[in-house]
């Protein structure tokens, strides 16, 4: 099945909404197969917004996303790369739809709480960027057979 990268941001960290976040990902269906805290390094941070170096806001999101540690998450499921990102909302906050995260409980282009990966091949070289193997697990979840048809699941 396919996986994505998920970080909760500082703002979700600030205001006690990791929770939620991750609870939102979970009722979706969708299965957690890594999760750790960390500080982002400037090395790691410049790599995973390399698009965005040369931006003027590039130095606000630095500070911002090093200004606690973040969580980052892998979550797998059919088609994760597209569904996880519909479910996060467009970029400026204040103006994604209702019922995703940032459009229910976020109103920054920089604060906007979540970030996840765009296409398969960005999934692919982030989950790679965030996880070692050794910290990605493949285990049976026992949903897996009730949130999926078994014509889905092959
Ligand atoms: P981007 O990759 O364009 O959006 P997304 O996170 O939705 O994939 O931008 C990455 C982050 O950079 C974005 O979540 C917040 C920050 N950012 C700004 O602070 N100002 C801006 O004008 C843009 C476009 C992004």
């Amino acid at each position: 099945m396919e996986r994505t990268l998920v970080l909760i941001k500082p703002d979700a960290i600030q205001r006690g909404l990791i929770g939620r976040i991750i609870g939102r990902f979970e009722e979706k269906g969708l299965k957690i197969v890594g999760l750790k805290f960390m500080k982002l390094g400037d090395q790691l941070l410049n790599e995973h917004y390399s698009h965005l170096l040369d931006k003027p806001f590039f130095p606000g999101t630095r500070s911002f996303m090093q200004s606690t540690p973040v969580i980052a998450i892998c979550w797998e499921g059919l088609d994760s790369v597209e569904t996880v990102r519909r479910l996060c909302g467009i970029t400026k906050a204040r103006e994604a739809a209702p019922g995703t995260i940032r459009g229910d409980l976020a109103m920054s282009v920089q604060a906007n709480l979540v970030h996840a990966s765009d296409s398969i091949e960005t999934a692919a070289a982030e989950v790679k960027r965030f996880f070692d193997d050794s910290e990605l697990f493949d285990y049976d979840s026992a949903a897996t057979g009730t949130i999926y048809s078994q014509d889905e699941l092959g």
